[in-house]
């Protein structure tokens, strides 16, 4: 059988340095359980435009389509603000997105125990939340045509354009079904049907596969600001919520402060099933490149230590070493150790990256 294979583009500021700490969690699997991946490592965003004049090289695009997992960093920085729209780092990720087809961004919201206190919100609010926001990636408003800034008249005017096909919300919501199931069984799905027409299609595709094909999961219906308002007030009532790219990408930042910090929050992007039957995949922290903490050893590498646990999980079929991870994680949290982000009004010594790399590893090796 041969190794799985894994694609690491780290990217650019903070990216390197968490991705450094997942590369210790990735090595473990080797010498503890047997598990070698196939690792590869890429340029994507800035730094790939430094080296090639692009954000994404075709031949890094084209090692995307092969491997069976890619792991992504971050991308961006200020460095990079006035390029043209066609050559920003974060253009790199949208065209990984776009061309391999991932359609379905699994972002879950899990408040850890250790961290109740660090929320915003009151702790029983958010004490044991798990939910999982699952947000169409490849098309709406990121992609619709027209788009552009125009000129009319004497002004300008600039443009997008929202846009989906049924088929485009069907895939999707089959998506979200499934981790229903698999999951609370209880679906909600988020649009502006009383403003949009593209939301009124999408919450009479969703009620037609939810009759046709899940009719066991129960699922509701809510406009997307109300939405956000109840995210607030009381996530807990939710379990699988699905919802367009534009306000999946909000609610999910949202969500991502229920938990206390961007930090922690890991993602999947999950497109169809490729010939050995592994979902397309790109996996990557929800936070950004943090371009004013990058290279002090300040970030947190919980997220993208996270979204390899995601990988093993959803491309891997390794469910129970998933669990494992997770776990390591929840065990140097309830033993007190905590990055910068994670540090409360009241002060104290933050771990660096490494050391809390180092912790998890640790509590990794106690787990076997
Ligand atoms: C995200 C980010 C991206 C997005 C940016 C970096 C293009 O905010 O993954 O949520 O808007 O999708
Ligand atoms: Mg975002």
């Amino acid at each position: 059988m041969t190794n799985p294979s894994l694609l690491i583009l780290a990217g650019d500021g903070i990216g390197p340095e968490v991705m450094a700490e997942v590369r210790k969690i990735i090595d473990w699997y080797g010498a503890k359980r047997g598990v070698t991946f196939d690792v590869s490592e890429d340029l994507v965003g800035g730094c790939a435009y430094d080296k090639h004049g692009t954000p994404l090289h075709d031949d890094t695009m084209a090692k995307a389509q092969e491997v069976d997992a890619v792991l992504l960093g971050a991308v961006g920085g200020p460095k990079y603000d006035s390029l043209d729209f066609s050559v920003k780092p974060e253009r790199g990720l949208l065209r990984l997105r776009k061309e391999m087809d991932l359609y379905a961004n699994l972002r879950p919201a899990q408040c850890f125990d250790a961290l109740a206190d660090f929320s915003s919100l009151k702790k029983d609010v958010v004490a044991g939340l798990d939910i999982m926001i699952v947000r169409e990636l490849t098309s709406g408003v990121y992609f619709g045509e027209p788009r552009g800034i125009f000129k009319e008249g004497n002004e300008r005017v600039g443009i997008n354009t929202q846009r989906y096909t049924e088929s485009e919300i069907e895939r999707v919501a089959r998506s979200a079904f499934e981790l229903a199931r698999k999951r609370g069984n209880k679906l909600c799905s988020m649009e502006k049907a009383n403003v949009m027409e593209s939301g009124v299609l999408w919450r009479e595709v969703v009620q037609r596969i939810g009759d046709t094909e899940y009719p066991d999961v129960e699922l509701s219906h809510m406009y997307a600001d109300a939405g956000a308002m109840q995210l607030t007030r009381w996530p807990k009532q939710f379990d699988v919520i699905v919802t367009d790219n534009l306000f999946g990408d909000l609610l999910s930042d949202l969500a991502a402060m229920l938990t206390g910090s961007l930090g922690m929050l890991p993602s999947a992007s999950l497109g169809a099933p490729m010939a050995n039957g592994r979902p397309k995949a790109l996996y990557e922290p929800v936070h950004g490149s943090a371009p004013d903490i990058a290279g002090q050893g300040k970030a947190n590498p919980i997220a993208c230590i996270l979204s390899f646990a995601m990988a093993l999980r959803y491309s891997f079929d390794m469910g129970a070493e998933a669990d494992r991870v997770e776990g390591a994680v929840a065990k140097v949290l309830a033993d007190g150790l905590r990055t910068a982000d994670l540090m409360g009004p009241e002060g104290g010594a933050p771990v660096s990256t490494g050391q809390m790399g180092d912790a998890i590893v640790t509590a990794l090796d106690a787990s076997l």
